[in-house]
C-alpha cells in the first residue's frame, strides 16, 4: 500500500480509503469487523464515515456507522493506527438545530462523533455539504474552536460547489481562521465533468488533498448492471436511476474490453484509471465484502496504456458533450 499527504498537510493517508457508509444496514456489524481487520491488514490505514451513516434500512439509525467503528477501535486497541475521517451536516433528528453547519449543530455533533467513535480526537472533520443558511465566517469560527481545543486536526469539505470553496479560503485567509484542506466529490468514469472542469483548477491552485467517493459509481461500473437486469443488491434502485444512461453502459463495455485483455476486472480496470488522475490523493472504496476489498486492491497492480486511457477518456468524454451543447 502507497501512502500520500493529504494536499499541503503533514497528513499521510493510505491510497485507498475505506468508506463505511455501508456498515450497519447492508453489512452487519460482525462482517463490518471482519472488513476493517482485513483493510488494515492490506495497509488502509484511513476511514471515512459520516455522523448521518448508516440512517438507511430496517434497523439501522443515523450513527451506527460511527459506532461500530468505536467498538472495533476499543476492542482491537488500534485507534492510533487509523486515520480517522467523518462529517457533519446531515439530519440527525428533527429538532430544528440537528442539521446544518451552525455552531449549534457543529459543536454538539463533534462531541456526539467523539462519543460514539470512543475517541478523543477526529483527524479530517468534513462538512458533508454546503449549507447556504450559515455564514461561512460562523461554520469556519466552530471548527476553528474545536482544532485549537485539539480535537480536530483537519477540516474538509464535501459536495462544495467550486466557487462555495474559494468563498471559504478567502474566509479563512480573511479572519486568520482553520482552512478546508480536503475535498471530497463524487468522481468516477461516469462523473467526470464537475470535478475536472470546475473542481479541479480550484484543487490544483489551493494544493487541496482530494479523497473522491463512488469511484465505481456506487456499483454501476463493475459490469453488474446491464440494460435488463440489476444486481441483488440494497442499492441497486438508487444507482440505477443514477447511473442506468446509454453512455455509462458503453463506459461498462469499453471497461469490459480492457478488462479482458488485461485479464483484470472491470472495477479493477475502473479504479486504475481513478488512481491514475494526478490530482486524487485517494479514492475512497465501498465495499461489501472481503472478496470485493481482495479484488479492488489488485487494482493497484494494473497499469493503463495509453490507449486504454485514450479508449476510456473518450467513451467517458464531458467537453465533447459541453462543445454539442453550444
Ligand atoms: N460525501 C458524500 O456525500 C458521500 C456519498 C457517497 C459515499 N461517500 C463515501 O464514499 C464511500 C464509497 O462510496 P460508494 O459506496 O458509492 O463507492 P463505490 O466504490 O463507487 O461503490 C461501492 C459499491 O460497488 C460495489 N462493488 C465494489 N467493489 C466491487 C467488486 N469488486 N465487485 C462487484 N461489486 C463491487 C458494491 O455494491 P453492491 O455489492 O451493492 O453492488 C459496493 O457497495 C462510502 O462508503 C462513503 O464513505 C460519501
Amino acid at each position: 500500500m502507497n501512502y500520500r499527504k493529504l494536499g499541503r498537510t503533514g497528513l499521510r493517508i493510505s491510497r485507498f480509503v475505506l468508506g463505511t457508509m455501508q456498515m450497519g444496514w447492508i453489512v452487519n456489524e460482525e462482517d463490518s469487523f471482519k472488513l476493517l481487520d482485513a483493510a488494515l491488514e492490506a495497509g488502509i490505514t484511513t476511514l471515512d464515515t459520516a455522523d448521518v451513516y448508516s440512517k438507511w434500512g430496517e434497523g439501522s439509525y443515523a450513527g451506527k456507522s460511527e459506532e461500530i467503528i468505536g467498538r472495533w477501535f476499543n476492542d482491537r486497541g488500534n485507534r492510533d493506527d487509523l486515520v480517522l475521517a467523518t462529517k457533519v451536516r446531515g439530519e440527525m433528528s428533527e429538532k430544528p438545530n440537528d442539521a446544518g453547519l451552525s455552531r449549534t449543530h457543529i459543536l454538539s455533533s463533534a462531541d456526539r462523533s467523539l462519543n460514539r467513535l470512543q475517541t478523543e480526537w477526529i483527524d479530517l472533520y468534513q462538512s458533508h455539504s454546503f449549507d447556504s443558511d450559515v455564514p461561512q465566517e460562523e461554520t469556519l469560527r466552530a471548527y476553528t474552536k474545536l482544532v485549537e481545543d485539539g480535537v480536530v486536526n483537519y477540516i474538509g469539505a464535501s459536495n462544495f460547489a467550486a466557487a462555495e470553496l474559494v468563498e471559504s479560503f478567502w474566509v479563512s485567509d480573511k479572519y486568520g481562521l482553520a482552512r478546508y484542506e480536503s475535498l471530497q466529490p463524487p468522481y468516477s468514469l461516469a462523473r467526470r465533468r464537475d470535478y475536472e472542469k470546475h473542481l479541479e483548477p480550484v484543487i490544483k491552485k489551493h494544493d487541496l488533498g482530494v479523497i473522491n467517493y463512488s469511484p465505481l459509481g456506487g456499483g454501476f461500473l463493475t459490469g453488474r448492471y446491464t440494460k435488463d437486469s440489476t444486481p441483488d443488491s440494497k442499492r441497486a434502485q438508487t444507482i440505477t436511476t443514477r447511473y442506468a444512461k446509454e453512455r455509462n453502459f458503453r463506459i461498462v463495455e469499453s471497461l469490459k474490453e480492457i478488462a479482458e485483455a488485461h485479464h483484470a476486472t472491470v472495477p479493477q480496470i475502473a479504479l486504475a484509471w481513478v488512481l491514475a488522475r494526478e490530482t486524487v490523493t485517494a479514492p475512497i472504496i465501498g465495499v461489501n465484502s472481503i472478496d470485493q476489498l481482495n479484488q479492488n486492491l489488485r487494482a493497484f497492480e494494473i497499469t493503463l496504456s495509453t490507449d486504454d486511457f485514450d479508449r476510456l477518456n473518450t467513451v467517458s468524454d464531458w467537453e465533447e458533450m459541453d462543445f454539442m451543447a453550444r
